[in-house]
This record gives C-alpha cells, sequence and structure tokens, in this order.
C-alpha cells in the first residue's frame, strides 16, 4: 500500500514526457496550443453570462468584472506556465501536484479536474442545445421543448409558456457523441477542426465589436457604475466582485493547453505560450465585447436572457447578419466542448498509467493513437449530465471544482520553488511567492461567493473520490507499489 504523501520523482516525469513514441502523438506547435486555448475559452461565458452580470450585478461595469476575473486567472495562468514549462507531461494540474504535494492531493486534484473539464463540456452542450433550438427556428423547423430540457428545468418560451420539466436533453447528447467520436479519431484531426471553429468565432467576436461600436448609444454608460441596490451582490463594487465570480466562467480553459502538453512539438516553449497567449487575448476580446453589448442596449434589458449576444446584436440592424451570428456561437461552444473533452480523457490517461485508475483509461487505441476507452466511457459519463441536469447546477460545479484546482496548482508552485529550486524552468513565474498567494487569495474568495449548495456537491464528490482512492487507488498505485 501506498504512501500517502509519495512523490513521483522528477526524472521519471521528465522520462514519460520523453517516451513519447510509446504514447501519444507530438503534433501540436504554439499557434495550435494558442488556438486550443481560445477554443477552449470563448464560449457560453461570453455569449451568455455576460449579459446576466450585466444585468443582476454590475450594469455597464460589467467590464470591471472581467478585468478583475482575468486578473485572478492571470495570477494562476502564470502558475501553470511555469509547472507546464517544467513539467511537460499530460495531465496538468494532477501530475504537477503528484510531483510536489505527493499521490494523495494528487489524486483530489485529478478526482476534482472531472468537474472542471468532464461537467465544464456538460455545461455547455446544454447551453448548445439552446443556441440550436434557436437557429433551428429561424430555419422554420421547431423540435418539442421537452426534448431539450432536463426533467429539472423550467423552460420560460418567447411566447409567454413555462414549461417545467423536460424529459431529456438530446441536441446536447448528441454533440458530446459526435464530438467523442472525433476525438477517438486522432487529435490531429480535432486540432484542425478546433483551428476552424477558433477562427469562426473570434472573427464573430471581432465582427460584433466593430459593427457594434458604431451604434453605442453613450447613454446605455450612465450610471457606468450602478449604485448598489442595498443587496451585497447587486450593483456598486461588491456587485461588480460578485459580477467577476460569474464571469470567471468565461476564463475557464486556459488551462486545458497544458493537458496536451505530451501532444505539443517544443512544450518548454509552447506551453507558456499557449496558457498566457490565449488568456491575454480572450481578455481583450471580453472587455471590449462587454463594453459595445452594454453599450448597445441598457443593462437592464438583459435580464432573464439566455442569448444576450443575438439580442444586443439586433440593435445594429444588420438583421441578416444574426443567422452567422448564431451558428458562429455554435461553433465557438462546439470548441469549447471539444477542448474540455481532450483535457479530461488525458487527465484520466496519466491517472491510469499511474496505477490510480483501471489500465481501460491508458489503453491507447492501436491506429488512431488516441487512449479511445476513456473517450468512450466520458462520451457516456457527459452525456448523462448533460442530458438530465440543468444549466445552472452544472455550471457552478465547474467553476467550484476549477478555483479548487487552480488554488492546488498556485501552492504547488511555492512548494516546487522550495524543494526543487535548482529545476531548470523555461518559464518562471514573476514575483514569487506575491504571485501565486494571491491567485490562492483570489480563487477563495471567488469560491467564497458561489452558492453554498455548491460547496456541498464539492464535498460529496471529494467524498466518492476519497472512498475510490482508499478502495482501489492506493492498493494499485504503481509508485506506492514499486511497480514498473
Ligand atoms: N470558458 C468556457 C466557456 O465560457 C468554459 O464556455
Amino acid at each position: 500500500m501506498s504512501n500517502l504523501f509519495a512523490k513521483k520523482p522528477m526524472s521519471v516525469l521528465l522520462g514519460e514526457a520523453a517516451d513519447s513514441e510509446k504514447g501519444l502523438k507530438r503534433t501540436l506547435g504554439s499557434g495550435a496550443l494558442v488556438a486550443l486555448g481560445i477554443g477552449a475559452i470563448i464560449g457560453a461565458g461570453l455569449f451568455s453570462l455576460t449579459g446576466i452580470a450585466a444585468a443582476e450585478n454590475a450594469g455597464p461595469a460589467v467590464t470591471i468584472s472581467f478585468i478583475l476575473a482575468a486578473v485572478g486567472c492571470g495570477f494562476a495562468g502564470l502558475c501553470y506556465a511555469e509547472f507546464a514549462s517544467m513539467i511537460p507531461v499530460a495531465g496538468s494540474a494532477y501530475t504537477y501536484s503528484y510531483a510536489t504535494m505527493g499521490e494523495f492531493i494528487a489524486w483530489i486534484i485529478g478526482w476534482d479536474l472531472v468537474l472542471e473539464y468532464a461537467l465544464g463540456a456538460a455545461t455547455v452542450a446544454v447551453s448548445w442545445s439552446k443556441y440550436l433550438l434557436e437557429l433551428l427556428h429561424k430555419f422554420g423547423i421547431h423540435i418539442p421543448h421537452q426534448l431539450a430540457a432536463s426533467p429539472w428545468e423550467t423552460v420560460n418560451l418567447s411566447d409567454g409558456t413555462v414549461i417545467s420539466g423536460g424529459i431529456f436533453n438530446l441536441p446536447a447528447v448528441i454533440i458530446v457523441c459526435l464530438l467523442s467520436l472525433l476525438l477517438i479519431k486522432g487529435t490531429r484531426e480535432s486540432a484542425g477542426m478546433n483551428n476552424f471553429l477558433v477562427i469562426l468565432k473570434v472573427t464573430v467576436v471581432i465582427v460584433f465589436i466593430v459593427l457594434g461600436w458604431s451604434h453605442i448609444d453613450p447613454a446605455n454608460y450612465d450610471p457606468y457604475i450602478p449604485a448598489n441596490t442595498g443587496k451585497y451582490e447587486n450593483f456598486g463594487w461588491t456587485g461588480i466582485a460578485t459580477g467577476a465570480a460569474v464571469v470567471f466562467f468565461a476564463f475557464i480553459g486556459f488551462d486545458a493547453v497544458s493537458t496536451a502538453a505530451q501532444e505539443a512539438k517544443n512544450p518548454q516553449k509552447g506551453m507558456p505560450i499557449g496558457i498566457l497567449g490565449s488568456l491575454v487575448i480572450c481578455t481583450i476580446l471580453y472587455v471590449l465585447f462587454a463594453h459595445v453589448m452594454t453599450g448597445l442596449l441598457n443593462y437592464k434589458q438583459f435580464a432573464g436572457d439566455a442569448k444576450p449576444a443575438a439580442t444586443a446584436f439586433a440593435q445594429t440592424g444588420y438583421d441578416f447578419l444574426q443567422t452567422g451570428l448564431i451558428i458562429a456561437i455554435l461553433a465557438g461552444y462546439t470548441s469549447v466542448i471539444l477542448v474540455m473533452m481532450l483535457g479530461q480523457s488525458r487527465v484520466f490517461y496519466s491517472m491510469s498509467r499511474d496505477g490510480l485508475l483501471p489500465k481501460f483509461f491508458s489503453e491507447v487505441h492501436p491506429k488512431f493513437r488516441t487512449p479511445w476507452k476513456t473517450n468512450i466511457f466520458f462520451m457516456v459519463f457527459v452525456s448523462l449530465f448533460s442530458g438530465l441536469v440543468p444549466v445552472s447546477d452544472l455550471g457552478h460545479m465547474v467553476s467550484i471544482g476549477t478555483l479548487f484546482a487552480f488554488s492546488l496548482v498556485c501552492i504547488g508552485v511555492l512548494i516546487m520553488r522550495k524543494k526543487m529550486p535548482e529545476l531548470p524552468r523555461a518559464f518562471k513565474t514573476p514575483l514569487v511567492p506575491f504571485v501565486p498567494i494571491m491567485g490562492v487569495i483570489v480563487c477563495t474568495y471567488l469560491m467564497y461567493s458561489l452558492p453554498p449548495e455548491s460547496w456541498g456537491r464539492l464535498a460529496i464528490w471529494l467524498g466518492l473520490g476519497l472512498l475510490i482512492y482508499f478502495t482501489y487507488s492506493r492498493h494499485n498505485s504503481k509508485l506506492g507499489n514499486n511497480k514498473p
């Protein structure tokens, strides 16, 4: 049985990274890695949550909420970049903590990342289905809402009808299954598809900003920071801070770049460029997008609107572009689901190679050289969640799980600097210990801003993880049991 705090030796990790012949194929250059990051980042957070955060929390100052959330993610991103350039092995935060904080914490992180990646994919798949229905509606095709909603969801139709409880979210399940099959086919094929989707979604964000800019009505910015209503989360500076916790979801995904480290051509250079480059590009686009959106319409008009980007864009009068906008948004969501599911399979691949999960999860397809059995497992897992669980419950779980992982990565950098200062780092986090400590503080604050039920669910999920660790993983760990 293994020692809970056994650390995976650096030499073994680096050996695994070099040993790509037997494992995953190295096909991704720096450009593809930045695209992978943007692929995972721009999605439901921008196109759906910006309006909600403006209407309920921050008003036009949602731009400041975006900047605050970006600063928090920036601290974590700088820590991720150091780790990813130092330990370029598939598995991301899980692998880093195995080297720094030992097997038990590594297991907790790996288990926790399921919340970020698998449930992240499920959340976006649910939003995807809503935009798809809107698109089909434009073409005169009407799918019954019961077939695109969870049994625990209330759907408000535009004609005022309220449907309480659907049957199953079928479109969400279909997109999850199609993308899982693409992932099995190959990382390069998936990255190629991702590049195409990223170009489409970045184009639509830029078109929105450029065409919308000249239709901004400055009266919508008055007041820029609406006065607080007496409730912590409604407007004023505390509203802006709550808005940051809401739009944090929009930044989730930049770390997914690090899960593909073993498929990067030159990971020491490519990892920091991929992680930080995608974060910077998305922050600039987000702030401009939010500025134009709240300039086109008064923030109060976004209340309860699940498609605020389309509503705001209607103000420009370019009606013929509306359908294109929805198609590009759908493409954007598709790439988020794709990269999240790629990240998930790579984390379980690494955990299984370490013996903490059954071998099944690291079996590589003889022809496609992808961990296909993991892909199939998560196709079923993510389908069940996206088919049955309402989007808001999923979204909070994703945020809390991600913030928890980010905090542990920041702590890991501090430990690593103390314990292994001599190890070569192609990229060094600046201003240590300030940056990692601030990362932990900001992430903890954002976790605190999430609803209490999400804490309970996080505890249940981690409890289940502990059960598996103590009944299976600890007895099968390769490191702990000196297995090859
Ligand atoms: N950042 C991703 C999105 O907003 C998860 O869809």
